[in-house]
């Protein structure tokens, strides 16, 4: 039976986790769709046309290990005000949502746009400072030299175009549950995502 849970939020509020944690938990499949822009994202950086890259967009696209730095985020949050990107996309998201056996989805849309008819919908958030930080000790983890105050740039500088843009802007579905992680831990977060999707089913 298909069971759609849509996790929608802006950057670094602990969606991936979440979400990871939420499908593990109830044995659903996970689909983090911020890869599909970054995917597309690095190849207008290689110079390929963003429609025509978001078409032909192959599995192993989505296996690049240039996809979770910063110059992927920023073109992917760029190619993500293009319609014709998103629209390219759509099929793909929205079959991998109905799938027998349940499905998680990730984004900024997911609620809103890929998935209306969800039956459960949450909205992660956090602030922005809190949001840079832990984006940024993720970053110097993985060995970025990138300052605190240059990965809180990068964020606002992503939440406002995700937020502004006129084709499916980041917003909280009105029937979503949300789920503020500023003062959470991520085990906290995760019971949180866990107890509203529950009372769903
Ligand atoms: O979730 P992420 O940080 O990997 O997403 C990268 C960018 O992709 C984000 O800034 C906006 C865009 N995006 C989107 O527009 N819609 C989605 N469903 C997922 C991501």
């Amino acid at each position: 039976m298909a069971f759609t849970i849509a996790i929608d939020g802006p950057a670094a509020a602990g969606k991936g986790t979440i979400s990871r944690a939420v499908a593990a938990h109830f044995g659903f499949a996970h689909l983090d769709t911020g890869l599909l822009y970054r995917a597309v994202g690095v190849r207008m950086l290689e110079g390929t046309d963003p429609v025509e890259a978001a078409a032909t967009l192959t599995p192993a696209d989505l296996e690049r290990g240039d996809l979770r730095g910063a110059a992927a985020a920023q073109a992917a949050s760029r190619v993500a005000t293009i319609p014709e990107v998103r629209s390219a996309l759509l099929d793909f998201q929205r079959a991998f949502a109905r799938r027998a056996g349940g499905a998680v989805l990730d984004g900024r849309d997911i609620g809103t746009v890929i998935c209306p008819e969800a039956e459960a919908k949450l909205f992660v958030t956090a602030s922005a400072e809190v949001r840079a930080r832990r984006r940024h000790a993720e970053l110097r983890a993985a060995g970025s030299d990138m300052t605190y105050d240059a990965v809180l740039a990068d964020v606002l500088d992503r939440d406002a175009r995700d937020r502004d843009r006129s084709t499916a802007p980041l917003i909280a579905a009105d029937d979503a549950v949300l789920i503020d992680t500023s003062a959470m831990d991520i085990a906290a977060a995760i019971a949180a995502a866990i107890t509203a999707i529950d009372a769903r089913r």
